[in-house]
């Protein structure tokens, strides 16, 4: 039985969870539409992971040369290496002209051309002509701030809006009532240790991807995937964890993201016998080809001896070909953080870098507008009544297996504002929102108490490093049976651990050490399905590499994983089929076919 809290009752049309790209787009597009809209984020806004973002977002203009949002289409369908769903991804890339331009009239100061029009650049799979033609160049770029020029554009947008905002607010759980719908959310504010309830027609979460399940990745310590983990417990499956995306270019030792916007300047990656190796794995892309492709063959350059360095254990990224010029005016962030971290200066000297986990191409599914899916309420495309996710937490599917670079800001753009015009059709703003219920807020409070009245309990930080480790050495880059079943019993063996996690103080006022206990035990609950969900899956494509099955099998793996964890971590998995259809006419299918990028 929990404690008694003296909890702050709020009643909104829309809350949304989480203030990166794709909650801010969704809280900007529910707030003009007339809905009281609130936007809860464990940071400032303007601190979401989105500013990482570096190198662009794509969308078929033309300001450089030549392009068709239906080769774009094809680009992300063949980077997903088929296991997107067409439909989605029609919707994307059709979407994303408008997304763009809407982007730029709402202030997004974009880098430009000599006559004034959005700036692009090359990117990694981005071909035209369905991969006959020459690179495209789709990439809407400012700079290599990119996402930081957009989050701080949308969150102007939004409180010109009246968009209310709770920052600084940590999520515990959501409200999900019996019928399985979701009426909301408990959060704890970390200012003043308030309890808040915050009731809603709409729960939107757009919480971002789990890349701390990794010891070195992009993602920032925030990025712990804390609504993919609230799902999971209240009996919705994440879909397709098992592909994780390895950026080639992680800056070796922090992990810092170096844009692959610098390869679409003219940068070139080298091994230590200095040869440039990616002709020999992508003769027509070669440094531009797909991520997945890219880092599988520096791990292959690596693990064969020819990495560089006294222990051959990185790879040397050349941007001192590229004039001074551009590199100041287009990379001025990547300069900065190379000499920040490595104290080299890029116009003279190599960068190193490693492979380095990314982004999730999986998460919570959803609809195209955004609606989650939970096959358990009856039928594949069944959706959870009051429960949206947008962005990296969400599985729409437009990315599939592999994700295409710079598709990820445009993933957030486009299907944030479609949960937004999906909200103002389906949320009735003169109906009551409904009331919590009791039974499942009295359970997250039990739980959450437990943890905070366990002192002398497992320290939050040691648990996190070694199932970081785990998942490091086991579900990397490259993947077999032994080395994963491995890891599973390692991941079992650290449960007892991971359930007695404590915290020294029970004080609710900037508590970081609760908030970091509760974020581990979320993490560790998706290391769980990623695991489960990598070691089910028999054969090779986009991220998901295995030395014991090394092709794509198409006639038994082309279906999506969901999987659910049960409350003993128990992870059952089943399947959705892939969508193969548009459905629309202005859109070709492209059936599955032999890889040419
Ligand atoms: O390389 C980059 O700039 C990353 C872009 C992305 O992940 O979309």
């Amino acid at each position: 039985m929990a404690r008694n809290y003296n909890i702050v009752d709020h009643a909104h049309d829309v809350i949304v969870l989480g203030a990166g790209g794709g909650g801010l787009r969704a809280t900007l597009g529910m707030a003009a539409t007339g809905l009281k809209t609130a936007c809860i984020s464990k940071v400032f806004p303007t601190r979401s992971h989105t500013t990482a973002a570096q190198g662009g977002i794509a969308a078929a203009l033309g300001n450089i040369k030549e392009d068709d949002w239906h080769w774009h289409m094809y680009d992300t369908v063949a980077g997903s290496v088929w296991l997107g769903d067409q439909d989605a991804i029609a919707y994307l890339c059709h979407e994303a002209i408008p997304a763009v331009i809407e982007l730029e009239h709402m202030g997004v100061p974009f880098s430009r051309t000599e006559d004034g029009r959005i700036y692009q650049r090359k990117f990694g799979g981005h071909t035209t002509h369905c991969a006959e033609g020459e690179m495209a160049a789709r990439a809407c770029a400012a700079a290599d701030r990119t996402g930081h020029a957009i989050l701080h554009t949308l969150y102007q947008q939004c409180l010109k809006h009246k968009a209310q905002f709770f920052i600084e607010y940590f999520a515990i759980d959501l409200l999900m009532d019996e019928d399985g719908a979701c009426r909301g959310l408990l959060a704890f504010s970390l200012e003043d240790g308030t309890l808040h309830r915050f009731r809603a027609k709409q729960t939107v979460l757009a919480t971002g991807g789990c890349g701390r399940v990794f010891e070195s990745c992009t993602s920032a310590h925030t990025c712990t995937g804390d609504g993919n983990a609230m799902a999971l417990r209240a009996g919705i499956p994440l879909q397709d964890m098992e592909f994780v995306q390895f950026h080639p270019t992680g800056l070796k030792g922090s992990g810092c993201l170096i844009t692959e916007g610098a390869r679409g300047e003219g940068g070139y990656l080298v091994n230590g016998e200095g040869e440039r190796f990616m002709p020999k794995y992508a003769p027509h892309e070669k440094d531009l080809a797909s991520r997945d492709i890219v880092s599988h063959a520096e791990g292959v350059e690596m693990r064969e001896g020819r990495g560089c360095g006294d222990d051959r254990d990185y790879i040397e990224l050349h941007l001192e070909d590229i004039d001074d010029e551009v590199l100041e005016s287009k990379l001025p962030g990547i300069i900065e953080t190379v000499r920040i971290f490595q104290n080299i200066d890029i116009r003279t000297d190599p960068i190193p870098v490693v492979p380095t986990a990314h982004y999730c191409m999986g998460g919570i599914p959803t609809t195209l507008h955004g609606e989650v899916v939970n096959p358990r309420l009856g039928g594949v495309n069944a959706t959870v009544p009051g429960l949206m996710a947008v962005g990296e937490t969400a599985c729409v599917s437009v990315h599939g297996a592999n994700r295409l670079g710079t598709n990820s800001l445009l993933d957030i753009i486009v299907f944030g504002r479609a949960a937004a015009l999906r909200a103002a059709e389906i949320v009735d703003a003169e109906a009551d929102v409904p009331e919590s219920p009791k039974d499942c807020e009295d359970k997250i409070l039990s739980r959450f108490d437990a943890l905070r009245h366990n002192a002398g309990g497992e320290n939050a930080g040691q648990v996190r490093a070694a199932m970081q480790k785990i998942m490091q050495d086991h579900f990397g880059v490259f993947r077999k049976a032994d080395t994963m079943r491995e890891g599973i019993d390692k991941l079992s063996a650290l449960r007892d651990s991971i359930e007695d996690i404590g915290v020294t103080s029970p004080d609710l006022t900037w508590n970081m050490e609760l908030v970091t206990a509760l974020e581990v035990k979320n993490l560790c609950q998706q290391a769980d399905v990623l695991a489960a969900s990598a070691q089910n899956r028999t054969e090779s494509r986009g991220g998901h590499i295995r030395d014991d099955y090394e092709d794509r099998d198409d006639d038994n793996w082309l279906k999506h994983t969901v999987a659910w964890r049960d409350e003993d971590a128990s992870v059952e998995i089943d399947y959705r089929p892939v969508r193969l259809d548009t459905g629309r006419d202005d859109a070709d299918t492209f059936p599955p076919t032999e890889r040419k990028i």
